[in-house]
C-alpha cells in the first residue's frame, strides 16, 4: 500500500487539489501533493497513519472465462422489456447448460446431491426448471434456506423472473410471516418452517419436490430435516429430494443419503488475490474500515463487501464510515454504504441489490448471510476480519450464548470467492497467513453440536420420535446435550418421567418459540394473564431493535426509554407498557416517533402477537387479562424462565442460582439504574460481550421459585443469605 505516488491525472480523483491539502479520514491522514521531491500537480501520495499492511499470498486458481465476460459485455442495443432481460440473464448462469442433464438426473434418481459455486443458479433456477418440467402439477416444490433474508430475497427474484406477483405462484414462508397462497407452487422457506410443517403434515403430502438448499451450512434445522426427509423419501417413492450445497464436501452428504449420486455444476470463478495482514489486528472493526477506505481511494472501481458479526457492529461501522468520509464531499468518489443483516427491514434489504451508479462505489456491510446465501452483484473486493457470531452451548450448565468466534478455513475461502464472481477479485484478510494455516479449523462445527437442543427435542417428540439417541443424525450431538434438553423439558413440565410428551408439552409445541417462552405462555393460563404474556413474548421475539437513539438526541431518547421503566418494574413489564401505550394511541407512527421507538419493530411485534393470539385459541387457552396484577405476570415469566435466575453478589454481579456462574445486568436493562440493585432476578437470555450479560431482566421473589418449580429448586437454594455472612464475594468486591 505504501507504494508511493501514482501518475496519470485522469485517474486521480484529487488532481484538481492544490498541493498540500490535508484531510482527515478518521485517524488516517491523506496528504495530497507531497513534500517529497517528485512534487508535481499530478503526483500525489497517500500517507495512512494507521494504514494496514497486507502481503499478497497466493492467487486462487480458477477458470478465466474472459471471453464469456466479453460476450456478456457485447449487449444488444435494442431496448428490451425487463422480463426479456431477466430471461436472457437466466441463460447466462453457469447452471443453464446443464438444465437437461439435471432434469434427467432428477427423473432417474429419487435423491440427488447438487454441488455448485455460489451464484451458479442453484437456488433460483432449479425450482424453476422443475416447475417448467411439470413437477408442480402434482405438488409444490419446497426449497429451504437457513436464513429468512435469503428466503425472502430469492423468492422475490424468482417471482420477477416468472413475471408473477410474490405470494402467488412463488411465495415464501418464514416464522411469523407466510407469504404464500392457494396458487403457490414454488415455496421458499426457512428450514425451521419446513420442520414445523412436519408437525402438521408428517408425510409432506403437498410437496412433489423438497430441495434442502445451502446444506453445507449445517444449521440445526437442516440437520434435523436430513433425518426426516430421508425417512419420508423411503415411504414416498414419488417424492424427489434434492440436497444442494456450495462446497465440494459432497461425499459426506452422498454417504448419508444411501450413496445418492452427486451432480456437480462446473464453477465459473475468476482468480482472487488473497492479501493477509503482516501482523494480527487488535481491532478488526477499525482495521476493516481503514482497509475499505484505502480501497476506496486507491483501487479501481468495484464494490466492497465487508463481513462483520452482527447488527450492532454493522451499525457502528456504518456510523464511523459516514463520519470519516463526511466533509470530503466531491474530493473522493461517492461511497454508498449498504448494511445487510437478518433484522434489517425488507425495503432496506433491497438496496444492496441495486446497481451501483457510475463513478460511485458501494460498500456492503454484511453478516455471514453474504457468505453463501446471497449473491450481490459487482463485488470485487472482500474484507474478511475472520470472525463470525456463533451460538455456543455449554451442555454442563445448559447455558447458551452468542460468541464472536474465528471462522473456519472453509468459510474463509467462501468469503474470498465472493470477490471473484464477475471478474478477478481481491480479498483482504485481516489476519496473518500463519493464523489462517495454524489457527483456523478446516470446517465449521455443525450447529447440532453446539446448541441447546430443547426446541428440536420437543419438535421430534411431538412427531412421535422418541428414541432420540438413535435418531439418524449426520453428525450426532453430544449425548450430554440431548440429556440436558430432556432434563429442561422435564423441568418445564413438557415431558413426564418416562420422557413422554405431556399435555403441557403438546401445547408448548404448538408455539413456534423456544420452549421457555412457550412455557411462559402456557403458564399464563393459570395466572389469568395470557393477554399480557403473549404481548411480552411478541416483544421479546423482535429482538433488541425497539428503540433508536439518534446521535443528537441521545438524552431525549434515553429519557423516553426510561419512562417505561418507572417504578423499576423490570424489562419484561416495560416491554408490555411500550406495546400497550402504542396500542392505546391506535398503533400510531406519531407515538413511535415521539418515544424514539422503531415503527417497524412495533408493527412486527403486533403481527407476531396476532399470531400468538390465534395459537392461544388453538391450544384452548382463554384470553384473559390482569393488567394491574404485575405479580401474576411475573409469575408466568418465572414459570417459563426459572432456570434463568440470578442472585446478587456483594460486588454487584450476579451468580446464577443453579450453576453458580457470574453474570451481570446488561447496561440496557432498566434495572441497571435501580438503587439498591434487585437481589433476585429472572432473565431472558445471556449475551457475552466483554462480560456475560443478562438481557431483559425482571426482579423476582425467591419464594416464587419454590412455589412454581418445586422439582427444580429447594428452599436452601433460594434462602436469602444476604443478611448472613457471605463466605465469598467480599474480598472480590470490585468496589473494595
Ligand atoms: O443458489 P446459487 O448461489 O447457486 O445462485 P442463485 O442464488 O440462484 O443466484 C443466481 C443468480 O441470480 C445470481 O448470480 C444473481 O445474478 C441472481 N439473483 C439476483 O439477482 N437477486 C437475488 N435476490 C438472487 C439471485
Ligand atoms: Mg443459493
Amino acid at each position: 500500500y505504501r507504494d508511493g505516488g501514482e501518475s496519470g491525472g485522469k485517474m486521480n480523483p484529487f488532481a484538481e487539489q492544490e498541493a498540500w491539502e490535508e484531510h482527515q479520514i478518521g485517524k488516517a491522514t491523506l496528504k495530497f501533493g507531497s513534500k517529497n521531491k517528485k512534487q508535481n500537480a499530478d503526483n500525489y501520495e497517500y500517507v495512512f497513519e494507521d494504514q494496514i499492511d497486507f502481503i499478497k499470498a497466493s492467487v486462487m486458481d480458477g477458470d478465466e472465462l474472459k471471453d464469456e465476460m466479453l460476450m456478456e459485455a457485447e449487449e444488444d442495443s435494442k431496448p428490451k422489456s425487463a422480463l426479456e432481460k431477466l430471461q436472457e440473464e437466466r441463460k447466462t448462469l453457469p447452471i443453464y447448460p446443464y438444465r437437461e442433464e439435471l432434469l434427467s438426473a432428477v427423473r432417474d434418481h429419487q435423491v440427488l446431491i447438487i454441488v455448485g459455486e455460489t451464484g451458479s443458479g442453484k437456488t433460483t433456477q432449479i425450482p424453476q426448471y422443475l416447475h417448467e418440467a411439470g413437477y408442480t402439477k402434482v405438488g409444490m416444490i419446497g426449497c429451504t434456506q437457513p436464513r429468512r433474508v435469503a428466503a425472502m430475497s430469492v423468492s422475490a427474484r424468482v417471482s420477477q423472473e416468472l413475471g408473477v406477483k410474490l405470494g402467488h405462484e412463488v411465495g415464501y414462508s418464514i416464522r411469523f410471516e407466510d407469504c404464500t397462497s392457494e396458487k403457490t407452487v414454488l415455496k421458499y422457506m426457512t428450514d425451521g418452517m419446513l420442520l414445523r410443517e412436519f408437525l402438521g403434515e408428517p408425510d409432506l403430502a403437498s410437496y412433489s419436490v423438497i430441495m434442502v438448499d445451502e446444506a453445507h451450512e449445517r444449521t440445526l434445522s437442516t440437520d434435523i430435516l436430513f433425518g426426516l426427509v430421508k425417512d419420508v423419501a423411503r415411504f414416498r417413492p414419488d417424492l424427489k429430494l434434492l440436497i444442494s450445497s456450495a462446497t465440494l464436501d459432497a461425499e459426506k452428504f452422498s454417504d448419508y443419503f444411501d450413496s445418492a449420486p452427486i451432480f456437480k455444476i462446473p464453477g465459473r470463478r475468476y482468480p482472487v488475490e488473497i492479501h493477509y495482514t503482516t501482523a494480527p489486528e487488535a481491532d478488526y472493526l477499525d482495521a476493516a474500515i481503514v482497509t475499505a477506505l484505502q480501497i476506496h481511494v486507491r483501487e479501481p472501481p468495484g464494490d466492497v463487501l465487508i463481513f462483520l458479526t452482527g447488527q450492532e457492529e454493522i451499525e457502528t461501522a456504518e456510523e464511523i464510515m459516514k463520519q470519516r468520509t463526511r466533509g470530503l464531499g466531491t474530493k473522493i468518489a461517492e461511497l454508498i454504504i449498504c448494511p445487510i443483516y437478518a433484522n434489517l427491514p425488507t425495503d432496506l434489504q433491497a438496496k444492496i441489490f441495486e446497481p451501483t451508479p457510475e463513478g460511485a462505489r458501494k460498500v456492503v456491510l454484511a453478516t455471514n448471510i453474504a457468505e453463501t446465501s446471497l449473491t450481490i452483484h459487482g463485488i470485487k473486493y472482500v474484507i474478511d476480519p475472520g470472525f463470525v457470531k456463533m451460538k455456543s452451548y455449554n451442555p454442563r450448565t445448559g447455558m447458551e450464548s452468542l460468541l464472536v468466534t474465528p471462522i473456519s478455513k472453509a468459510s474463509a475461502n467462501q468469503r474470498a470467492g465472493r470477490s471473484g464472481r464477475t471478474g478477478p477479485g481481491k480479498c483482504y484478510r485481516l489476519y496473518t497467513a500463519y493464523n489462517y494455516q495454524q489457527d483456523l479449523e478446516d470446517n465449521t462445527v455443525p450447529e447440532v453440536q453446539r446448541t441447546n437442543l430443547a426446541n428440536v427435542v420437543l419438535s421430534l417428540k411431538s412427531l412421535g420420535i422418541h428414541d432420540l439417541l438413535n435418531f439418524d443424525f449426520m453428525d450426532p450431538p453430544p449425548s450430554e446435550a440431548l440429556l440436558k434438553a430432556l432434563e429442561l423439558l422435564y423441568a418445564l413440565g413438557a415431558l413426564n418421567k418416562l420422557g413422554e410428551l405431556t399435555k403441557v408439552g403438546r401445547r408448548m409445541a404448538e408455539f413456534p418459540l423456544d420452549p421457555m417462552l412457550s412455557k411462559m405462555i402456557v403458564a399464563s393460563e393459570k395466572y389469568k394473564c395470557s393477554e399480557e404474556v403473549i404481548t411480552i413474548a411478541a416483544m421479546l421475539s423482535i429482538g433488541n431493535s425497539i428503540f433508536y437513539r439518534p446521535k443528537d438526541k441521545q438524552v431525549h431518547a434515553d429519557t423516553a426509554r426510561m419512562r417505561f421503566h418507572e417504578g423499576n418494574v423490570g424489562d419484561h413489564i416495560a416491554l408490555l407498557k411500550i406495546y400497550n401505550d402504542w396500542k392505546s394511541c391506535d398503533y400510531g407512527s406519531m407515538w413511535c416517533f415521539e418515544n424514539y421507538v422503531q415503527v417497524r419493530s412495533m408493527k412486527r411485534a403486533r403481527d407476531i402477537r396476532d399470531q400468538l393470539e390465534g395459537l392461544l385459541e388453538r391450544v384452548e387457552i382463554e384470553a384473559t387479562s390482569s393488567l394491574n396484577d404485575l405479580e401474576a405476570i411475573k409469575k408466568s415469566i418465572t414459570a417459563g424462565f426459572f432456570p434463568h435466575t440470578g442472585k446478587l453478589q456483594k460486588n454487584g454481579s450476579y451468580r446464577t442460582i443453579k450453576h453458580s456462574q457470574t453474570v451481570y445486568l446488561h447496561p440496557s436493562s432498566g434495572l441497571a439504574q435501580m438503587e439498591p440493585q434487585p437481589r433476585w432476578v429472572v432473565y431472558h437470555e445471556l449475551v457475552l460481550t466483554t462480560k456475560e450479560y443478562m438481557r431483559q431482566v425482571t426482579e423476582l421473589i425467591p419464594g416464587w421459585l419454590v412455589e412454581i418449580a418445586p422439582h427444580y429448586y429447594q428452599t436452601k437454594d433460594v434462602e436469602d443469605t444476604s443478611t448472613k455472612k457471605m463466605p465469598r464475594g467480599k474480598g472480590h468486591s470490585a468496589a473494595s
